[in-house]
């Protein structure tokens, strides 16, 4: 079954918006397997944004994505990555289209309120980067 990984971004988690961006993703019938509150290490972000290493952005979302507590979620079902991503809204919260969690809660480009996977193959990745910290069944 396709599995998707979800980041509460520091701000988010912050603001006590927990609650309010999982329901979001319930109500849209969409399956959370697992969800962990953790303090993300840099080595992990690291791997994780591996993608984005050398851009500009990159140490300063390492810093912000570390600052405090995030929440992290697995989520199953058919399409789920995509599905995901359009629930999510664009990077860029003030591109973000309304009813999505960027344009309701995202503040800036880094602080954007959500992560989730850009493809399946991502997804694994980042699950199994993520496993050490979060540790889960299967
Ligand atoms: P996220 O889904 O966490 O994946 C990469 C993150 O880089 C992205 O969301 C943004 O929060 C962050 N980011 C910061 N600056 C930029 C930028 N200029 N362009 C794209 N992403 C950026």
């Amino acid at each position: 079954m396709e599995r998707t990984l979800v980041i509460i971004k520091p701000e988010a988690v912050a603001k006590k918006l927990v609650g309010k961006i999982i329901s979001i993703y319930e109500d849209n019938r969409l399956e959370i397997i697992h969800a962990h509150r953790v303090l993300a290490t840099k080595e992990v972000l690291e791997k994780h944004y591996e993608a984005h290493k050398g851009k500009d952005f990159f140490d300063g979302l390492v810093q912000f994505m570390s600052s405090s507590e995030v929440v992290v979620l697995i989520l199953e079902g058919e399409n789920v990555v995509d599905i995901v991503r359009e629930i999510n809204g664009a990077t860029n919260p003030q591109k973000a289209l309304p009813g999505t969690i960027r344009y309701m809660f995202g503040e800036t480009i880094e602080a954007n309120a959500v992560h989730g996977s850009e493809s399946v193959e991502a997804a694994e990745n980042e699950i199994a980067i993520w496993r050490d910290l979060i540790r889960f069944e299967s």
